[in-house]
């Protein structure tokens, strides 16, 4: 069967860091499904879909093949044969990636593989729906959360550090549409699980919140 731990929650509240170090501490497999949507986005913007058109999103998604390496520790995104990693963070993937994700074929699609990968395997998977769609049986679910504000101080300090300019106003304001964007969607929609515990992640480091995560864990 395989521990799992589900971990959803907005765009930098810090799933995929606190995920990692989870996942390094425990010698689990750590699942990043965000990627999974960033490379279904970058396959239908290479193809020249227009991403509104939801007949056209689910009709061309089925030709994105898309798999999941581990080469050094690291999730290698695999679109059509080739490595996507370096490609699928920038803006334009991440709004692409937003608009298409709504699509339920897209959806169905990265589902299945992601409850392929979880099986049989000990996983911290993160995302939006894991806790209520992906793994509704897992052993841990968070809902991890931070303040706009906060989030867009994080995602500000990233970009200045690859030596990029950044205006913390309208971080916050895509921060807040996306939010919103996600969490009105029909299909999915980013909410806590029931049973999920919620850290808001805002004056917390890293470290704290890992070890509250792996404190809740029974392997621990
Ligand atoms: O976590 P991220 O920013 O890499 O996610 C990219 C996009 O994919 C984001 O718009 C939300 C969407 N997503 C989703 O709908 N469901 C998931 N399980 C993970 C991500």
């Amino acid at each position: 069967m395989g521990y799992k731990i589900a971990i959803d929650g907005p765009a930098g509240a810090g799933k995929s860091t606190i995920a990692k170090n989870i996942a390094k501490q425990l010698g689990f497999i750590y699942v990043d499904t965000g990627a999974m949507y960033r490379a279904m986005a970058l396959y239908l913007l290479s193809e020249g879909i227009d991403l509104k058109d939801e007949q056209a999103v689910s009709i061309n998604c089925a030709d994105a093949y898309i798999t999941i390496k581990y080469e050094n520790n690291e999730q290698v995104v695999y679109l059509n044969g080739e490595n996507v990693n370096g490609m699928i963070r920038t803006e334009q993937v991440s709004k692409a990636a937003s608009l298409t994700s709504v699509n339920p074929n897209v959806r169905k699609k990265l589902v299945e593989l992601q409850q392929k990968l979880a099986q049989d395997t000990d996983v911290v998977m993160d995302g939006r729906d894991i806790g209520t769609c992906v793994l509704p049986d897992a052993d841990v679910k968070i809902f991890l959360t931070a303040d706009s504000r906060v989030r867009a101080e994080r995602r500000c300090k990233e970009l200045e550090q690859k030596g990029e300019k950044c205006d913390i106003d309208v971080i916050e304001k895509d921060i807040k549409e996306r939010d919103y964007k996600d969490m009105t969607r029909d299909i999915s929609p980013l909410v806590a699980a029931e049973d999920a515990v919620l850290i808001d992640s805002s004056y917390m480091t890293i470290d704290e919140v890992a070890e509250k995560i792996i404190k809740m864990s029974i392997k621990y």
